[in-house]
C-alpha cells in the first residue's frame, strides 16, 4: 500500500445545490447594505455561490476599480482587500477575517524592500500583487500571475528589475520574457507543497489527463505541466481540452469554479506528498458565517494610511493601464 494519499477526484457537477438559509440571509443583507461581494477562486464553495464576481487577482482588481457600491465585501486574503481599498478610498472595504494573510506577502516586509532600494536606486521594482500596501507603495509597477509577462515586457530596457516577492513566479516570467531579474526569495507555502513525485503519482492514476499548474509552483512542477497560468486562465484552458479528466495543480478551491463553468469534465486536485488536495489555510479563514457577520456589523474594515494608499495607487493604476 502506498504511504502517499491518492488525489481527490471531483466528477462533473450534476446540478447546483439549492441555497441554504445562511446563503439567503447573506444575499438579503447584501441587498439591504447595497454591498458587492467579490470572491477569489480559492474561496469555499458556499461563499463563491453568493458572490457577485468570482475571479483571479487581476479580475478582482478590475472589478474593485469599477464598483459603484458603497460597500465591498472582499472574500479573499488581506492583500486583495487592501488592493480594493487602494482604488476605493471612499468606499467601505470589509474582509470577513482580518487574519487572512498570505505567506508571500509576509515574505517581503516593506523595511527590507526599502533597504534593497536604498542600496541600489537604479532598481525598477515589479511587485506581484501578493504583497502589502506598504510594499506596493515602494514599487514601480504591480503585476498578477495573469499579466506578469506583459507588464515586465513594458519595463524600460535600461533598468535592472527587482521582482518581489515570489521567486517561482519571477523565474517563470524571466524565462518567458527573456528578461533577467533579481528575484526576492519569497514563495507561496501552499504551492511549493506540490512535488514532482506527487504529480507523477496523480498522472499515473489518471493516464492521459492533461495538467494545468499555477506559476507559484516550483520550476520542477511547472515543467511537468501542459499549461501554466493564472487561475482565471485555467477556466478557459480547461474548456478547450478534449480530455474528460484534468489535473489541477493549485489551491483546491479552484475546483468549485471549474466544476460550475466547465461542465462534463472530471477534475483531479493535484495532491501533495501529505494531503489528497491542497488548501491555503489563509483563504479558508473566511467562512459564510463570517461573511454574514461582517455584512451585518460593517466590520472588520480595511483602513490604510492615506499617504501609503495614495503612493500604492500609482503602480497599481499603472498595472491596470498596461494590462488592458
Ligand atoms: P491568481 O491571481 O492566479 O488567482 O493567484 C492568486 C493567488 O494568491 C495564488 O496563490
Ligand atoms: Fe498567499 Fe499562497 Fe494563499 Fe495565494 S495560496 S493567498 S499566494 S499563501
Amino acid at each position: 500500500m502506498t504511504p502517499f494519499p491518492a488525489a481527490a477526484v471531483f466528477p462533473p457537477l450534476r446540478e447546483r445545490a439549492p441555497l441554504t438559509d445562511l446563503q439567503k440571509e447573506v444575499l438579503a443583507l447584501k441587498k439591504e447594505k447595497r454591498a458587492v461581494i467579490l470572491a477569489h477562486n480559492y474561496q469555499c464553495e458556499d461563499i463563491q455561490s453568493v458572490a457577485d464576481y468570482v475571479g483571479d487577482s487581476l479580475g478582482l482588481a478590475y472589478r474593485a476599480a469599477e464598483t459603484e457600491n458603497p460597500t465591498i465585501v472582499f472574500c479573499g486574503v488581506h492583500f486583495m482587500a487592501e488592493t480594493a481599498k487602494i482604488v476605493n478610498p471612499g468606499r467601505k472595504v470589509l474582509l470577513p477575517d482580518l487574519e487572512a494573510g498570505c505567506s508571500l506577502a509576509d515574505s517581503c516586509p516593506a523595511e527590507k524592500l526599502a533597504a534593497a532600494k536604498a542600496a541600489d536606486p537604479s532598481l525598477y521594482v515589479v511587485a506581484y500583487i501578493n504583497c502589502s500596501a506598504a510594499v506596493k507603495a515602494l514599487s514601480d509597477v504591480i503585476c498578477t500571475s495573469g499579466n506578469a509577462s506583459k507588464i515586465v515586457g513594458r519595463v524600460p530596457a535600461d533598468r535592472p528589475i527587482l521582482f518581489v516577492p515570489d521567486q517561482n513566479l519571477g523565474r517563470w516570467v524571466s524565462a518567458r520574457t527573456g528578461r533577467p531579474m533579481r528575484l526576492w526569495p519569497g514563495n507561496c507555502y501552499a504551492h511549493v507543497q506540490f512535488t514532482p513525485g506527487a504529480l507523477l503519482r496523480a498522472k499515473a492514476a489518471h493516464p492521459g489527463a492533461p495538467v494545468v499548474a499555477h506559476p507559484e509552483c516550483t520550476e520542477a512542477v511547472r515543467d511537468m505541466a501542459d499549461m501554466v497560468c493564472s487561475t482565471e486562465l485555467m477556466v478557459g484552458w480547461c474548456k478547450e481540452q478534449k480530455a474528460d479528466t484534468i489535473i489541477v495543480t493549485t489551491e483546491s478551491g479552484m475546483i468549485h469554479r471549474l466544476r460550475r463553468e466547465v461542465p462534463g469534465k472530471t477534475f483531479v486536485a493535484a495532491p501533495t506528498d501529505r494531503c489528497s488536495c491542497n488548501e491555503c489555510k489563509f483563504m479558508k479563514m473566511n467562512t459564510l458565517q463570517k461573511v454574514r457577520d461582517c455584512l451585518a456589523g460593517g466590520a472588520p474594515e480595511i483602513n490604510l494610511q492615506e499617504e501609503v494608499r495614495a503612493r500604492a495607487e500609482i503602480p497599481l493604476r499603472r498595472m491596470l493601464e498596461w494590462s488592458r
